[in-house]
């Protein structure tokens, strides 16, 4: 301040753009790189493409909206400070060089000192330009910055209102250029613009006022100039001269303008999108064109409107892509979050892969929700719109943090895949609950639903208040077949019994053949391998290999020489999924091109063999009906072994899930479908071949109403509801309201609202407060319940195990906590092996079999079932069951082997995946509960530190590839030996190199875990961005007086 001169400067972001860039080395996205970097060899372009940084503290820094590319203003108030900055910035990027117009210039300086002035009063004490916000703007949480708006709105409100007449029209004449420039540019492109976005159905109007209120590059630019060239007129030559050069200097950076205008994304040309998504569709996916189906689906005018849509196709129609346009659309252009839905795990992780590239080139999130995986809240990001990818469960967890925390309205769009499975138990429970807390909280959150198998299409419309749109397009022909003794008919709804004959079966079968395969699935499945690929469905897991293995007795040995190399690689990577171990049937049918594929197998060996399928090296796969949903790996054939899942008949859904597995879009011209029927289900398989798709029904009555009594908890807890009256005011939002003349025969809806709530205050869950009307609340335990996502039934003995185990928690080994943690759900599964568990006991610590006793589990209890004898005195076989499972945690925690696991306790490598998959989901619910309860407080950090083992049960050094989605033990192994070993390393690595230095890693693979390494590391980053600057925030409840 001392020489009293402002320097006006043009800047690239502050700080925090500056120390992201440190992460990013070559993370950025392309079309960064390209802006940032490679248009800095040209001329004036280079100008708006170079970089700089600054302090935060003591500047005053203005964030231009990051879509008109990220430039900052920043008012240096003193030389002084301009050596400070030198210290900070590598100044060679300043927009204007040397030159500096307004330094002459008294009158506008003291104009801008005294704007100057007033920001400094507003800003005392303050250490970061972001706590200028004014606290509680919604434009805080804008990613386009938050000072952008305050510093020139002072400047033009203020500062120019009392301009000499000759300025302001010198204002005006640029202000019209601007506009015509910015109208120039807009008219080229098709794209709705933020504006016109804003006249859309759910757009949100306020939001909208501020950003039309936020200033464009060329507003900053006409500003900053006009600060620039405000020299009074007519004076000296000197000054005519100035004011030459300042022309000069407006009209290169107006061309500077036009010249970012041009490198603006695209937004339009791809239905709103930029055409780089058009090119990423091809590069990475293959896709040249969209089906038709598709553009008509996505030029629906309801769409365009952002109405509520469910929409339904057959299998392998190409619904996906739809979804991920929509939901790019609303990440790119609308700027809002979205939340994609996927039944499993697999299907997400796999999802979060695919889409990490998209993220890393369009600059948006993609983030995990699955398992143990994801943040409640989720982090807060100012800078980048987030895509949440989430399992249901997750999904709904999700939605209930963001109410809790008032951000749902940032949620602009929620897909969900496989709608059907709203009727599907108590996880269709979980995806009403979901959609009807969205419907029913945020009217600008759009709705998306689709599926292959909505038989009732009406009810899920009212349910959702969407649209509808129906296409039975299929880019490959499915004909489905049955097959009866010898003979194939043709599936035909149009014939009186529905079959109609097609060929008679031809095969030489011996007498010994015949006796083992009566179906004649060998000769079915030779007419297509090893050309072609197969799907046999199984009934059972055990059939599924030995299926597999009849096959093989019968193959010609001619199948062994197809693909040798390839399935010798691949026997070698199950052996050393396996470290070292390898299942004899694989060992056996791999050579022959085929392999079985259940729950049963490990996550890993499951990886490898669908991919190999994928890719040829086997040809036929027997499987139970876990791969027909949502996997893509179709195939020429499939062949429904029987018309049975398990000892249940098939429902229709299920069948059109596996039947529609036939087919490969660009490889195959037709796909088949073969039904092997016994004389007995004949009438039976023609109602499952023709009769119309099963109706789905709410699940929130299901299983003792728990569904619709963790909904009224939640309502209560969530605020969304406080009375009974409000309670069925929100119910008439859910699917069961839409169908309770079917569901609800015995007693009327408010009954059952009354029933409930009831119910949950006898559980102690709730208080109701009787007044007149009453108000209801919920307890602690109630809260921690609907926190953890715990369920009901137990939740209350989950509160007594922690309290007692808090009386003698044994901490010498995790034995304890583990037992804790371990799922109530999976104890009936147990059938503990008696000998092997005293055996276990008999090897644990003194300490440890003491903490046996303490829960319930009686040493002498064990002793005589592993001897054989009969026990009358009476025990808690659920502790004691659920202590084997423990036993079993325990070891896995220890020896990381799930094969020597599986061994040891005579279980399937598949069964202990799934319950280490379960316990470390389960701890992470147990953590959230105490959470909420204040004398649960020692499980807090024990936790914490517990489910992290528990989702990462390999060597600690593996862990943080294995963050990475997708990416198994083998591979991490693999990573680390090869010197990969943080995720940095892995985020940095040449997907090329990486193929030529892994063995077996193909270049898709590599691009996809590279892009998933980058996705990942941004996320840490800018978290870790975010957290520092919420630290930097000016607290919006700061005492008044700080404020003047
Ligand atoms: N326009 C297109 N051109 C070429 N291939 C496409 C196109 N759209 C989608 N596909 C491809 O078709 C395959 C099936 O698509 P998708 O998985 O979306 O089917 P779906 O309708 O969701 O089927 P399901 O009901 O079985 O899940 C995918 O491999 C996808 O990449
Ligand atoms: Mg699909």
């Amino acid at each position: 301040m001392s020489c009293g001169r402002l320097h006006v400067k043009i800047k690239r972001v502050c700080a925090r753009k500056r120390s992201r860039n440190v992460f990013k080395t070559h993370l950025i996205p392309v079309r960064k790189q390209g802006r940032g970097g490679g248009r800095e060899a040209g001329s004036t372009p280079c100008l708006l493409s170079r970089r700089s940084s600054t302090t935060m503290a003591e500047h005053r820094a203005v964030e231009v909206p990051r879509g008109s590319v990220g430039w900052t203003c920043i008012y240096s108030t003193s030389y002084s400070m301009e050596t400070r900055q030198k210290q900070y910035c590598s100044d060679s990027e300043d927009l204007f060089g040397e030159y500096d117009s307004i330094l002459e210039d008294t009158s506008i300086l003291a104009k801008l000192e005294e704007a100057e002035q007033h920001e400094r009063l507003r800003s005392e004490n303050l250490q970061s330009f972001r706590t200028l916000q004014p606290p509680g703007d919604p434009m805080s949480q804008s990613p386009k910055g938050p000072l952008t708006d305050s510093v020139f709105h002072e400047l033009e409100d203020k500062v120019f209102e009392d301009l000499p007449p000759s300025q302001l029209q010198f204002q005006e004449q640029i202000q019209d250029q601007a506009k015509k420039s910015k109208m120039q540019v807009q008219n080229k492109t098709s794209t709705p613009s933020h504006t016109e976005a804003a006249g859309e159905t759910n757009s949100e109007d306020g939001s909208r006022k501020h950003s039309k209120a936020r200033r464009s590059v060329a507003d900053l630019l006409k500003k900053t100039m006009l600060g620039n060239a405000a020299t009074p007129v007519g004076v000296s030559r000197t000054a005519l001269l100035k004011e030459a050069v300042i022309s000069e200097e407006i009209s290169v950076a107006m061309q500077a303008m036009e010249n970012i205008s041009a490198e603006t994304p695209d937004l339009g040309p791809f239905f709103g999108l930029p055409s780089k998504v058009k090119e990423l569709m091809h590069k990475l996916r293959g896709i040249q064109k969209l089906y038709d189906w598709q553009e008509a689906c996505l030029n629906l005018e309801c769409v365009q409107q952002r109405r509520n849509l469910i929409y339904s196709l057959p299998t392998s129609g190409g619904k996906t892509l739809v979804a991920e346009i929509l939901i790019l659309r609303e990440l790119l252009c609308r700027r809002k979050d979205c939340l994609f839905i996927l039944p499993y795990i697999s299907l997400v992780q796999e999802k979060v892969r695919g889409l990490a590239t998209f993220g890393l080139e369009l600059d948006f999130m993609v983030e995990e929700y699955a398992g143990s995986k994801g943040k409640f809240p989720p982090v807060k990001r100012r800078n980048k719109r987030s895509l949440y990818i989430a399992t249901i469960e997750k999904a709904h967890s999700l939605v209930n943090s963001l109410i809790e925390s008032s951000r749902l309205n940032h949620l602009g769009l929620l897909v969900v895949d496989e709608l059907h499975m709203l009727g599907d138990g108590s996880r269709g429970a979980v995806i009403e609950m979901t959609l009807a807390k969205v419907r029913y909280m945020s009217k600008a959150t759009q709705i998306i639903g689709m599926s292959a198998t909505l038989g009732n299409i009406k009810d899920l419309q009212m349910f959702l208040g969407a649209e509808n749109y129906t296409n039975d397009f299929r880019p490959v022909q499915l004909k489905e077949y049955v097959k009866l003794n010898d003979t194939i008919y043709e599936v035909d709804p149009k014939e009186e019994n529905c079959f109609r004959f097609s060929r008679m079966l031809n095969y030489k079968y011996s007498s010994s053949m015949q006796k083992i395969d009566p179906d004649h699935i060998i000769a079915l499945v030779t007419e297509v391998i090893p050309l072609h690929s197969c799907l046999v469905f199984c009934p059972t897991k055990k059939n599924c290999e030995n299926v597999a293995g009849m096959i093989c007795k019968y193959l010609k040995e001619d199948f062994l020489q197809h693909r040798e190399a390839e399935k010798a690689v691949l026997l070698q990577e199950l052996k050393a999924s396996g470290n070292g171990s390898m299942c004899p049937v694989l060992r056996r049918t791999v050579p022959y091109g085929v392999a079985y594929h259940h729950s049963g197998l490990t996550a890993e060996e499951r990886k490898l063999v669908e991919e190999a399928y994928s890719r040829g090296v086997l040809c036929l796969l027997a499987c139970t009906s876990t791969l027909a949903a949502g996997i893509n790996l179709p195939a020429r054939r499939v062949i429904l072994r029987s018309p049975y899942v398990a000892t249940e008949f098939l429902k229709r859904s299920q069948y059109k899930q596996m039947v529609g597995r036939a087919g490969r879009a660009g490889i195959d011209t037709i796909g088949e479908s073969i039904l092997i029927l016994q004389e007995k289900d004949r009438s039976m398989a023609k109602e499952l071949v023709c009769a119309p798709m099963e109706s789905c029904y709410s699940n929130l009555m299901q299983d003792d109403e728990r569904g619709i009594l963790s909904l009224i908890l939640s309502l209560i807890g969530l605020n969304i509801s406080s009375s009974l009256q409000q309670v069925e005011q929100f119910l008439h939002r859910t699917l069961l309201f839409v169908q309770q003349q079917q569901l609800c025969v015995e007693r009327s809806l408010w009954d059952t609202v009354q029933r409930c709530v009831a119910t949950l205050q006898e559980k102690e869950l709730i208080t109701i407060t009787a007044t007149h009307s009453p108000s209801l609340q919920v307890t602690r335990l109630g809260r921690a319940a609907y926190k953890g996502s715990v369920d009901l039934s137990y939740c209350s003995v989950l509160y007594k195990d922690l309290l007692k185990g808090l009386e003698g928690l044994q901490l010498s080994s995790h034995l304890h906590l583990v037992y804790l943690v371990t799922p109530y759900d999976l104890v009936p599964q147990c059938n503990p092996d008696w000998m092997v568990y005293f055996r276990q006991f008999t090897l644990l610590s003194a300490s440890e079999q003491k903490m046996f006793a303490a829960v319930g589990v009686p040493e002498s209890f064990v002793a005589r079932k592993a001897a054989g004898q009969t026990v009358k005195k009476s025990v808690d076989l659920v502790a004691v069951k659920r202590m084997y499972l423990a036993l079993v945690l325990f070891s896995l925690l220890r020896d990381t082997d799930v094969w020597a696991v599986a061994d040891r306790f005579q279980l399937t490598r598949g069964f202990v995946q799934t319950l280490l998959s379960s316990a470390s989901a389960f701890c992470c619910c147990v953590l959230h509960f105490t959470e909420e309860l204040e004398e649960l407080w020692p499980f807090k950090a024990l936790l914490l530190e517990l489910t992290h083992r528990l989702s990462y049960c390999v060597k600690a050094e593996l862990i943080p590839l294995m963050e990475v989605a997708g990416v198994l033990e083998f591979r991490a192994k693999q990573l680390y030996n090869a010197g990969y070993r943080t995720l940095s390393h892995l985020a940095n690595a040449d997907p090329a190199v990486l193929c030529r230095t892994l063995e077996h890693l193909y270049q898709k693979q590599a691009n996809l875990m590279v892009a998933s390494a980058k996705m990942l590391l941004n996320e840490k980053a800018a978290a870790l961005q975010e957290e520092v600057d919420e630290l930097l925030t000016l607290p919006a409840d700061l005492p008044p007086q700080q404020l003047l």
